[in-house]
């Protein structure tokens, strides 16, 4: 294939992403206000990182992107926006900035704000099943997204963090933690793809070894930002972790030692990738280029 940055990448499909997104949640509620919540926070912005990634790895491994894929890949958008909503609500994480807006509850109030991320986890699902992927792919994707997002994955991570804060976890601790509130949704990111592109299984395993400590790294490096960025370029409230006795990675182990964790995770996901290119027999730069989110 031929050379792609995550640049590039991204400027060819976040566009799409969106638009597509826009077009698709125009009328997903007879109900008023549900519709204008959703689309709210799912348009208010966002990376898009977890659908790129699925597609990239179709990308990676020449697969033409269809609209079944394309579907596929946004249902996991919904799953990670509901999951931002919730994280948000004064229950939780209590913050009021989001996407660069006022978070959902502080627009829409508590109750409506829990509904629409009560209502997008289900239609992650539905655009899944409705997605005009082969049968046999849809009931892997939605068992994937179910283990993912449920009470193995993201929710157990959210409960250790709200539990945990004001107590002190060790390193073997945290480092679940992450792996389960951030780390599952992308791992699933990089297993959608790699279901959609119906990689062997050895190919499957390099690949999720590599989502993994993306998964991982992501998450250490959005503790490192919390402490070093502002809110102008996180579009979130910054220097909210340690306020609210949150465990992150500079708290435990100082900030010189989360990027040396963010470089050994880093190291970890580029020697799987490595390992991937060697099993497939394939050029799977345009992965490794997902590297580069953490230098900029
Ligand atoms: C924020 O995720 C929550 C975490 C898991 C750290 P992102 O950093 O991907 O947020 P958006 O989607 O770009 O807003
Ligand atoms: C978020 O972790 C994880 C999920 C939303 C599942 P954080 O609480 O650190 O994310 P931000 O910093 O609010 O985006
Ligand atoms: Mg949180
Ligand atoms: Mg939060
Ligand atoms: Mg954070």
């Amino acid at each position: 294939m031929t050379e792609l940055s995550l640049a590039a990448f991204e400027a060819q499909w976040r566009p799409r992403l969106n638009t597509y997104l826009a077009e698709n949640l125009r009328a997903v509620s007879d109900r008023d206000s549900l519709t204008a919540a959703i689309r709210y926070s799912v348009l208010a912005g966002g990376k898009r990182l977890r659908p790129l990634l699925s597609l990239a790895v179709l990308t990676a491994f020449d697969r033409p992107i269809t609209s079944a894929n394309l579907r596929a890949s946004v249902a996991l958008e919904l799953m990670h926006t509901y999951s931002l909503i919730h994280d948000d609500l004064p229950a939780m994480d209590n913050d009021g900035l989001r996407r660069g807006k006022p978070t959902s509850h502080v627009k829409f109030g508590e109750d409506i704000a829990i509904l629409a991320g009560d209502a997008l986890q289900p239609l992650a699902f539905q655009w899944l099943a409705d997605s005009g992927l082969p049968a046999e792919q849809v009931a892997k994707l939605t068992l994937a997204l179910a283990q993912a997002a449920g009470p193995q994955g993201m929710v157990a991570g959210q409960v250790a963090d709200v539990q945990g804060a004001g107590m002190h976890l060790t390193l073997p601790k945290l480092q679940q933690l992450h792996r389960e509130k951030t780390g599952a949704l992308i791992h699933y990111a990089v297993l959608a793809g790699a279901i959609q592109a119906d990689v062997t299984a050895d190919v499957q395993t390099a690949l999720l070894a590599f989502g993994d400590a993306f998964g991982l790294a992501f998450q250490i490096y959005d503790d490192i930002l919390d402490v070093t960025s502002t809110p102008a370029q996180l579009g979130k409230q910054t220097h909210k972790d340690a306020g609210e006795h949150k465990n992150t990675y500079p708290g435990l182990l100082g900030l010189e030692g989360a990027e040396v964790a963010l470089n050994q995770a880093l190291a970890t996901a580029k020697t799987a990738i490595d390992r991937a290119e060697r099993l497939s027999q394939r050029d799977l730069s345009l992965l490794t280029s997902f590297l580069t989110y953490f230098t900029n």
